[in-house]
């Protein structure tokens, strides 16, 4: 069964088409950093209007590369921009209806996760996934393709936007994530102090805004105490180490993720263990948790990590499976519980 798929959550535009939920066939992913880059994050219009005229001209080219017929639609229909999502899924309603195809609606999440199944053809539920992106970290129990249970997450900031408001403050640009783990490379993590927050009868909850203050803090200290020694003056060294700075950053961060990770993994007795999302980019992260969690680790390339339709139409085609159709009344949603069905 070929299923052509769409993501338009936030700031990439992508086609796919995938086989049986397990072999990419084609995989279109047209990113917007470029247009965002000047404001320092995601402008939703911006987004949407980018979107708007990417998707027709993507999925041609989608399209065109595949051999066979296309058996039912499936698009992202949330959590995400409103703007964004509704140009991919409307896109998709027009699609499937023109071509009289079922159409399927995919939670983004759950879409990070089937990634993995890609990737890895024999990995199978149940399983623990964690995704860790710009938008969104959550620990799930994935119990089969498509029941859902949310043990944990964050109180407040997505591991990547700690990374980017990290990044931002260090005058790294945006999106500062890789940035921010490049700068790090030979700093010492040890140098500079952050806490790893514990969240009382929450032992898998991660929160992230308490490193984020302090990154702020110091860098803002060592800026008055430059200032006030050069009374006042241009003088710009801070006498920071930025490169140990992003090092100790980076580090609070994954320990907190490796460590949350870890302790969902033994206490709910899991063998199999999914890291997905933008963030798994992060090679530091990665070798945190391989050194934890050694096979039952498993992570997919660094293309099928960050937002594409590859990994909504592998989903799509574990929820038609289920029985997922969509009215052409469905509707996109900018925050949606993982757990719950969209249809
Ligand atoms: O999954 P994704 O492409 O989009 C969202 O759904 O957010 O994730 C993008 C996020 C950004 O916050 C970006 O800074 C972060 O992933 N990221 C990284 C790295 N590469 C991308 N964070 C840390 N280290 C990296 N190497």
């Amino acid at each position: 069964m070929n299923i052509l798929a769409f993501e338009t959550s936030c700031d990439e535009t992508s086609v796919a088409v995938v086989r049986d939920g397990r072999e990419l066939l084609c995989c279109e992913v047209l990113s917007q950093t470029d247009l965002h880059v000047l404001y320092g994050g995601v402008v939703p219009e911006i987004a949407s209007r980018s979107h708007l005229e990417a998707i027709a001209p993507l999925t041609a080219k989608a399209l065109s590369a595949v051999d066979g017929q296309i058996d039912a639609v499936a698009a992202t229909a949330a959590p995400g921009l409103i703007g964004a999502l509704l140009v991919g899924l409307n896109f998709a309603k027009g699609y499937a209806m023109a071509q009289n195809l079922p159409l399927i609606p995919v939670h983004h999440i759950r879409g990070h996760v089937a990634a993995a199944f890609i990737a890895e053809p024999d990995l199978k539920p149940p399983l623990l996934a964690a995704v860790v992106s710009g938008g969104n970290t959550l620990f799930m129990e994935v119990l089969d393709y498509t029941t859902y249970r949310i043990v944990g997450g964050t109180r407040d900031d997505a591991a990547g936007e700690a990374f980017d408001k990290g990044a931002r403050l260090l005058g790294l640009g945006y999106p500062g994530g890789a940035a921010l783990s490049r700068l790090a490379e030979g700093g010492d993590e040890q140098r500079y102090p952050f806490p790893v927050a514990d969240i009382e009868g929450a032992p898998f909850d991660t929160s992230f805004s308490g490193v984020k203050t302090v990154l702020r803090n110091l860098i803002h200290h060592a800026k008055q105490q430059r200032d006030a020694a050069s009374n006042g003056g241009c003088g710009r060294e801070t006498g920071l180490d930025l490169s140990s700075l992003a090092a100790s950053y980076q580090k609070a961060i994954i320990d907190a993720l490796v460590t949350k990770l870890c302790a969902a993994a033994e206490a709910l007795k899991y063998e199999t263990i999914v890291l997905a999302g933008g963030v798994a980019a992060n090679k530091k992260l990665c070798a945190g948790l391989r050194s934890q969690l050694g096979d039952r680790i498993h992570i997919p390339p660094v293309y099928l990590c960050g937002d594409n339709a590859a990994m909504i139409a592998a989903q799509g085609y574990y929820e038609f499976q289920a029985g997922a159709r969509a009215p052409l009344s469905q509707n996109a949603y900018a925050t949606f519980d993982a757990g719950k069905p969209l249809c």
